[in-house]
């Protein structure tokens, strides 16, 4: 193929991300951007043209659709993702994801058998499993430099209270008041999952408790723990959400059979600390450096958001599908991405019934998918109906009243964080 793809974005927020690596890479050509809320479209229109570029702007979906493109990046609400693709794979586009893959397991299914029956190219942009330290622990594990995996953590805090309003506008649908502990848990056991590329097979999960000022915001639900086990009976430990503390904290660690590799804890420039066992036991040797970006390293420069992480989804993407190597490699497919997700899926189940073992369904068997297929559990009325409706928190459901939503919406109009 010697013209370039040409790709469109779904969702202008988070959505800028990928929009400014398509704009600045030779093989892409940004053609079309739909979200209804327009000041965001007018930003891209200006960013476009400075570009030279005439890019179609839509506030409809189903009008985006019909656009001629190759590809699509979804960048829209987390918890809609496996709905669109379904939608993007079907209209015969590529479809590059944000987090999360999907919101029911139902819908993983879906997810899958689309991808499979399109035979066209889904890739995850969990860009966590690229920052600079995490993209080397993956590089050294494919390598064998730790050996076989036998334990691991991944950390991602992050108090989103203070910029509460500027992510949810004050809307009470809106995704991030809905959430529960353990869903957004791909960038904290995400990476871990891609280093070793293992299959999660059970979890269990826990809740820590709800911060009270979430309820002056819009949302109750504490932090998310999940205890993973993977296929070699090796143990992940996934902590994600609102704790006190900043900046956040972005942080892994993986033993192996030979060895081990962690990130600096409390350092800011993501230094990694690695150790070798030698010849004789107990004895062996300490690295400890700050990775470099070494794959397109030029342009990667340019797009560091998230710890150098975001330059790479889209990037690998657009490889992917132009069959090239790197693309295959460092893509995460839709079985991998899908695993992800249902890590949390799986331990709010665990969490509701009091820490009990939830096994994580393979779902690259189809015979196993039969029993997911009309699985729609979740905290999310428009999808689960009766007994499938989940509460937001094991800690007791609040009422929030409509007036909250009303001052943080005013916050966010006036720019003001959340108090
Ligand atoms: N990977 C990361 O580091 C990272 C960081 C921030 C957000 N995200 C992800 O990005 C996605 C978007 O989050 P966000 O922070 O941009 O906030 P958001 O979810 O509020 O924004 C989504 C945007 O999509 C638009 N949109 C949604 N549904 C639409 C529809 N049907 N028609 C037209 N427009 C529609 C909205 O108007 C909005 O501008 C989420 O999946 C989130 O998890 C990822």
């Amino acid at each position: 193929m010697s013209e370039k793809l040409k790709i469109g974005v779904f969702g202008g927020f988070r959505g800028q991300t990928m929009i400014d690596v398509l704009l600045d890479h030779p093989d892409a050509e940004l053609t079309a951007v739909c979200d209804k809320y327009t000041p965001l479209l007018s930003e891209v229109k200006e960013k476009a043209e400075k570009h030279g570029l005439n890019v179609a702007l839509y506030e409809s979906f189903d009008e985006f659709i019909k656009h001629d493109m190759d590809a699509v990046v979804l960048a829209n609400y987390a918890t809609e993702h496996a709905i669109y693709a379904v939608k993007c794979l079907y209209a015969g586009k590529h479809v590059l994801s944000e987090v999360l893959p999907c919101e029911t397991v139902a819908q993983a299914v879906e997810l899958i058998e689309a991808v499979e029956k399109t035979g066209l190219v889904y890739a995850y942009a969990e860009n966590y499993c690229y920052m600079l330290h995490t993209f080397e622990m993956w590089q050294r594990y494919k390598k064998g430099d730790i050996g076989t995996v036998t334990y691991g953590e991944g950390e991602y805090i992050h108090d989103c209270a203070g910029i509460w309003p500027q992510i949810t506008y004050g809307e009470r649908d809106h995704w991030r008041n809905n959430l529960y502990c353990n869903y957004y848990c791909t960038h904290s056991v995400g990476p871990l999952l891609a280093m070793t590329g293992l299959r999660p097979v059970s979890v269990v999960g826990f809740e820590c408790p709800p911060p009270e000022e979430m309820k002056r915001l819009g949302a109750y639900f504490g932090a998310g723990l999940e205890m993973v086990k993977l296929e070699n009976g090796a143990v992940l430990k996934s902590i994600h959400g609102h704790l006190k503390r900043e900046p956040g904290s972005v942080n892994y660690e993986l033993y192996g059979t030979k060895g081990s590799m962690e990130t600096g804890r409390v350092e800011g420039t993501q230094p990694l600390y690695v150790y070798r066992e030698g010849e004789q036991i107990c004895h062996g040797e300490w690295e400890s450096y700050t990775p470099e970006l070494k794959i397109e390293g030029e342009m990667a420069r340019n797009h560091v958001g998230h710890g150098g992480s975001d330059f790479y989804p889209t990037h690998f993407f657009i490889q992917r599908i132009l069959g090239r190597p790197e693309g295959k490699e460092w893509t995460i497919d839709v079985y991998t991405a899908v695993s992800m997700g249902l890590c949390g899926i799986f331990a709010y189940r665990s969490v509701l019934e009091g820490g009990k073992p939830m096994q994580i369904p393979d779902l690259r068997d189809p015979a196993v998918r039969e029993a997911y297929r009309h699985d729609n559990k979740c905290t999310n009325k428009a999808i689960a109906k009766g007994e499938d409706l989940l509460p937001k928190t094991s800690y007791g459901e609040v009422d929030i009243p409509d007036e909250v939503y009303a001052h943080v919406r005013q916050l966010w109009i006036d720019g003001k964080p959340g108090e």
